[in-house]
């Protein structure tokens, strides 16, 4: 396994469309292994090929819900709940719920920018695993807001196209990145 550079603005590889993936080879096992060692070790909570300059429609997410949320009813800090690995291949969302809520993102791929975007509460995804096989994954909460990051890597879109506003983080902003 090995770490791969993680490609930043104004890199145009970035802005263009992942290709699907049709082999799932001994390669592909590879790079998906890759990727997950790059997101831990960036730490991101998310990271899509196109990020490591590689335009497939592959992406990695791991994140523990309970992470970014800051209290509980009785004001403690939320416990997280153990981390939940993802790898989709040519994802789409086929379903989304009607609400949408506004988050803080920020990007492994534009370091020094955060911002406010609306995404899905909640989302359908149908996709391949990393062998190939067709799954259906209904998310909600952080872990659909990071699918719908990850899924605009795949289509050159960028969360800083859809953000309401941003800025630079002050010190004490904290966002997971993707
Ligand atoms: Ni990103």
């Amino acid at each position: 396994m090995a770490l791969r550079e993680i490609i930043t603005l104004p890199d145009p590889v970035l802005r263009r469309k992942a290709k699907p993936i049709t082999k799932f080879d001994r390669e592909l096992q590879i790079l998906i292994d890759d990727m997950i060692d790059t997101m831990r070790d960036a730490p991101g909570v998310g990271l899509a090929a196109p990020q490591i300059n590689i335009l497939q429609q592959l992406a990695v997410i791991e994140y523990a819900e309970g992470e970014n949320e800051d209290e509980d009813e009785e004001g403690a800090e939320a416990e997280p709940k153990p981390k939940k690995l993802f790898v989709i291949i040519n994802p789409e969302i086929v379903k989304a719920s009607e609400e949408k809520i506004m988050g803080i993102e920020g990007c492994l791929s534009i370091p020094g920018l955060i911002g406010e975007v609306e995404r899905y509460e909640a989302i359908q995804v149908k996709a391949l695993n990393r062998y190939g096989k067709p799954v259906k994954l209904k998310v909600d909460g952080w872990i659909a807001r990071i699918f719908q990051h990850e899924i605009d890597h795949l289509n050159g879109v960028l969360f800083t196209d859809l953000a309401t506003e941003v800025w630079k983080p002050k010190d004490e902003e904290e966002t997971p990145l993707d």
